[in-house]
């Protein structure tokens, strides 16, 4: 196992009924700048809890926030914050609503531009505070301290992260995912499975405690996602779903251990060029990122099949290929399609992604960084 310096300061306040503990999470005479995206708050009853609970402070709204959230909307919140004098943050929504204020509190109290912190060139110093009830379970966002942002006008979606935006609180109330569209819900399993992966679907360094805490969540999702589509109202398989896609990506299972990544980072520029929504991209991506990496992750990709998938062939090579083959087929059957042309991209898209990469300098991806823009090409191309 390597060294690793482990702190994650988000306090989960987790269950039905607890957004109303809002007032005693928010410091007491904050003024309160509330985000949320395109409206489904007001559909499912969240934002009427939200303002009742906070009775008593001044709460001023920001809406609009876009899934793949906007870097230039999301500089109108930071004016917004600035003339008001906001002091405290509270995104209700789901990845991008989140990502999108960590965004704000960063470039709120930064004082060169914003787009640096995006090209990672700031060095923050400050940040706003923020603490966020999560309505969609997926990014792992509401206890990280990453964001992620998408310039629409040059296509580019770019990420930072910093320990300065950690929410400081969230509120997990798995009732309010019962109005997740069915796609949400499947995005939302088939990302935090894939953050799983990008954790554990390295090499091994004899850190059982990891392997098999992320087996768990792998397994787990297997069992709980497709459940949380055939029965939708369940409230433990909700609240599975949701404490799975937390712990996957709250930076635990990721201490002392390889980390890959690549999977994500083609991922990114396949949506900011074809506006497929994040878990498409990396269901498309990853299967065939598996079998091009297939001989640096041997030795996972066996664990990986005998332990997740339950897989005894003797014949090495098969057992591989069908661990491959299972992934793909349970993204699948989350509904979500596993090639570039279900999604109406053809072969002649990959010169462009390609150039995508090589102008975000994304140019030795995966835990041994032997992901080169050629390999990234060929794990494009089969990806078609
Ligand atoms: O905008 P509203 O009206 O709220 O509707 C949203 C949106 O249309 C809707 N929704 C959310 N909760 C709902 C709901 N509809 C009904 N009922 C509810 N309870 O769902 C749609 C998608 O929302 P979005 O926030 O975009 O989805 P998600 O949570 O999957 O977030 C995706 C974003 O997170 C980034 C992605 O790249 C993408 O930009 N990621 C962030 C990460 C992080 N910060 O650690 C890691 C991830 O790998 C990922 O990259
Ligand atoms: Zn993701």
């Amino acid at each position: 196992m390597f060294n690793f310096s482990y702190q994650n300061p988000t306090r989960i306040v987790f269950g039905q009924g607890q957004i109303k503990e809002l007032a005693k999470l928010v410091p007491a005479n904050a003024k309160i700048l509330l985000t949320y995206g395109g409206g489904s708050i007001k559909q499912n009853g969240v934002y009427q809890q939200v303002m009742q609970a906070l009775e008593g402070f001044e709460v001023l709204e920001f809406s609009g926030i876009e899934p793949n959230p906007s870097f230039e909307t999301l500089l109108k919140a930071v004016e917004m914050v600035k003339q008001q004098d906001i002091t405290y943050l509270l995104p209700v929504g789901g990845g991008s609503v989140i990502d999108g204020t960590k965004f704000i509190a960063a470039a709120v109290a930064y004082a060169g531009d914003p787009w640096d912190i995006l090209t990672r060139k700031a060095k923050l110093t400050q940040a706003m505070p923020l603490g966020c009830v999560l309505t969609l379970p997926a990014t792992g966002t509401e206890s990280n301290g990453n964001s992620v942002v998408t310039r629409y006008s040059t296509q580019e979606k770019l990420s930072f992260a910093s320990p300065l935006v950690y929410p400081q609180f969230a509120i997990l109330d798995p009732t309010v995912t019962y109005s997740l569209p069915p796609r949400q819900v499947a995005n939302g399993v088939v990302d935090a499975f894939v953050h799983v992966m990008e954790q554990y679907m390295t090499y091994p360094v004899n850190a059982p405690v990891q392997d098999r805490f992320a087996e768990g969540l792998l397994l787990t999702l297997i069992e709980q996602g497709p459940l949380a589509l055939s029965d939708p109202q369940n409230y433990d398989v909700r609240a599975n779903v949701m404490w799975a896609a937390t712990m996957a990506l709250n930076g635990l299972i990721g201490q002392g251990v390889p980390q890959d990544w690549a999977t994500h980072m083609i991922g990114h520029e396949i949506t900011a060029v074809h506006g497929l929504d994040h878990a498409q991209t990396l269901a498309v991506v990853l299967p065939a990122l598996l079998n091009e990496q297939r001989a640096q992750k041997r030795e996972k990709l066996l664990q990986y099949g005998r332990r997740v998938w339950g897989l005894q062939h003797a014949d090495e090579e098969r057992l591989i290929d069908d661990a491959i083959s299972y992934t793909r087929a349970f993204f699948e059957q989350m509904g979500v399609p596993t090639r570039l042309a279900d999604y109406g991209i053809k072969a002649e898209a990959v010169d462009e992604l390609v150039n995508k990469l090589e102008q975000h300098q994304l140019l030795k991806l995966g835990e041994h960084g032997d992901i080169t823009l050629a390999v990234s090409r060929k794990i494009l191309q089969a990806a078609v």
